[in-house]
């Protein structure tokens, strides 16, 4: 039975080398236990999804930082923007990663054993909130529409539903682009899941006849606040890994926490 198992990171903010990000946070060394915390796992996943923020201020220098942080990982290595990013310098720092293209986005399609995972660059360069062309959605809605059977993992930075955490909603996606993409989604039911970054934490709901969640930075998380006027804020709520099985009917989600803890077995 043909099988498949995806790691997806989020939201490093990678600085340069020796900085902090926002001056406080090592998010390199929270980005190598992500690393570390994957290469320990007994079935090692088959490609890793960076789902955006992959740097904090999309600069060369960061860009550089981040590739010497990823080198350890042995598996195909799939990156994709955020609101942090910029598309100029990540692509000359990865020239080899065909999944970056060269056109106006960076979205790709690959097949991971027997699972598509599609790509979506909701980067808008110089604003924090994201959006999709029509010229995106057209290629969205033909490419779903040339796999219909094929089991499907649909991963953008900026989630297409509001939070309740208000700060990160006011930079969310468009709403045009939010209906669209519902609307698209809704007609292909081979879309299993549909997996984004951008806020930091873990948030899911239904959505277009399919799932739909936000997962964990690597790093630091946005503070869980559902009062109306909450303020902009973050913490070191534990960070994690999430990784997507497809176990031959049906994808499976995980979240597994990085960093050292005591194992035991039962029994
Ligand atoms: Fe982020
Ligand atoms: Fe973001």
């Amino acid at each position: 039975m043909a099988t498949a198992l995806i790691a997806q990171l989020t939201d490093p903010h990678i600085v340069a080398n020796a900085r902090l990000c926002l001056n406080q946070i090592d998010t390199a060394s929270f980005l190598r236990e992500a690393v570390e915390t994957l290469r320990r796992m007994p079935v090692a996943p088959d490609a890793v999804i960076l789902t955006g923020d992959l740097v904090n201020d999309g600069r060369v220098n960061q860009y550089e930082h981040l590739r010497v942080l990823l080198a350890p990982l042995p598996m195909r290595v799939l990156l994709m923007p955020g609101n942090h990013d910029d598309r100029t310098a990540l692509r000359e720092v990865f020239p080899e990663h065909d999944e970056l293209g060269r056109g106006d986005t960076c979205d790709f399609v690959v097949d991971v054993g027997a699972v598509r995972v599609i790509g979506l660059d909701t980067l808008v360069e110089g604003e924090a909130g994201g959006d999709l062309s029509i010229r995106q959605l057209e290629w969205l809605e033909h490419t779903l529409s040339r796999a219909p059977r094929r089991p499907t993992l649909l991963a953008i930075h900026h989630p297409p539903f509001a939070t309740g955490i208000g700060h990160m909603d006011a930079l969310g996606l468009s709403a045009s682009a939010s209906t669209e993409l519902e609307r698209i989604v809704a007609a292909h039911p081979q879309v299993e899941r549909v997996t984004c970054g951008h806020l930091h934490r873990t948030i899911s709901r239904r959505w277009a006849g399919t799932v739909v969640a936000t997962t964990p930075s690597v790093a630091h998380a946005v503070a869980l606040d559902l009062r109306n006027d909450a303020p902009s804020a973050w913490n070191y709520e534990p960070p994690a890994v999430t990784l997507h099985h497809w176990n031959g009917t049906a994808l499976v989600t995980h979240q597994l926490a990085t960093g050292d803890f005591p194992s035991r077995r039962y029994g």
